[in-house]
């Protein structure tokens, strides 16, 4: 299958994804019988290009990394609006990995809704169109024969709720626990070795793992976010973010933290669901688990998801929840999961 992918956003993850385009170039082709081109790249600091030949994906990444905007590039048109991009350029691939909104959604709900309505496919890692919007989105991808695919917005490329449709398929999903917030579980691991709360968020920042605003980490907004997305896929439910209680980390001092362990526990930010009674429970709030309890030694940018089934009792999948090249790596099974379902 040949992909022309669009990309909106040129940050960490989107620059993460081409990298490994590159890198896994011969294996997509001799594999996956995966050929691709980027026609468009569309970034609010590096500016728009449009090159229905494809854009010399190598050339982009040096001019991003070092700051420079990408109109420097030999290409067809340039300047143009994000949603201009989308619509003018040959492409029948939407990368969408601007930032995440909480609020509205935007600006990356326009960008998927415009795609999708188009017929492209759309793989996104943006968390806010997908929690707010995810039963819309889902709908119109079905109504216009495209893929909506998001698995980067849970655990980045560490499987999550994608296990449901192909590993976990058919078994019946209890119950799920886990640790979704990078950020948050880095600044506790570091706290402990130590370094202060403030101290810990700036190196979490520099190794690119909060949000924007990193608010969003530490008040618990993102796991909140990313709990409501495991919901919808896993109950089949149209929960909002704003309907999951939450508290963060930002009120737990060293102190907290070293005397938590002097009683032999560990302080996790937890994002937990359950349905008792056909009713969902769901809320995120830092919990002192025992350091028996397997969520308990998940450190540093680690995420892990805790699944009760009924057919193989409790399953936990651990792996990396952010950075530049695991998210990059979401991007590109999702492209590798369209390719083998368009086969
Ligand atoms: N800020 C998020 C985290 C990035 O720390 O987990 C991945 O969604």
């Amino acid at each position: 299958m040949q992909f022309d992918i669009a990309l909106i956003g040129f940050g960490t993850v989107g620059r993460g994804f081409v990298e490994l385009l590159i890198e896994k170039k011969a294996l997509l082709k001799e594999y996956y019988g995966i050929e691709w081109r980027i026609t468009a790249i569309s970034d609010l600091k590096l500016g728009s290009i449009i090159n229905s030949k494809g854009i010399d994906a190598k050339e982009a990444l040096r001019l991003a990394d070092t700051g420079r905007s990408l109109e420097n590039l030999s290409v067809e048109k340039r300047g143009l609006s994000s949603l201009e991009v989308i619509r003018e350029s040959s492409s029948n691939l939407l990368v969408e990995v601007t930032w995440t909104n909480l609020e509205n959604g935007e600006p990356g709900y326009s960008h998927v809704k415009e795609a999708l309505n188009l017929g492209k496919d759309v793989i996104t890692t943006n968390k806010g169109p997908v929690a707010l919007y995810y039963r819309e989105l889902k709908e119109l991808a079905k109504k216009r024969g495209a893929f909506f695919k998001f698995k980067g917005t849970v655990m980045s490329g560490t499987p999550s709720f994608n296990l449901i449709e192909g590993p976990l398929a058919g078994c019946y999903i209890e119950s799920i626990r886990g640790i979704l917030n990078g950020t948050t579980n880095f600044i506790l691991s570091e706290m402990e070795r130590g370094m202060s709360y403030e101290e810990a968020l700036r190196e979490a920042q520099r190794l690119g793992y909060a949000e924007a605003d990193p608010t969003m980490d530490v008040e618990g907004l993102d796991a909140v976010a990313k709990l409501a997305i495991l919901c919808n896929v896993i109950f089949d439910l149209d929960l909002k973010p704003k309907e999951i209680p939450r508290r963060g980390i930002s009120s737990i001092t060293l102190e907290d933290v070293k005397e938590s362990l002097s009683k032999g526990k560990r302080i996790k930010l937890i994002a937990r669901a359950e349905k008792i009674e056909g009713k969902l429970i769901a809320e995120v709030k830092p919990i002192k688990l025992s350091l028996t309890d397997p969520l308990a030694n998940i450190m540093g940018v680690m995420n892990a998801i805790n699944f009760k089934t009924d057919c193989l009792g409790e399953i936990t999948v651990i792996g990396p929840g952010a950075g530049r090249r695991a998210t990059g790596y979401a991007i590109l099974s999702d492209m590798i999961n369209i390719a083998m379902n368009r086969r």
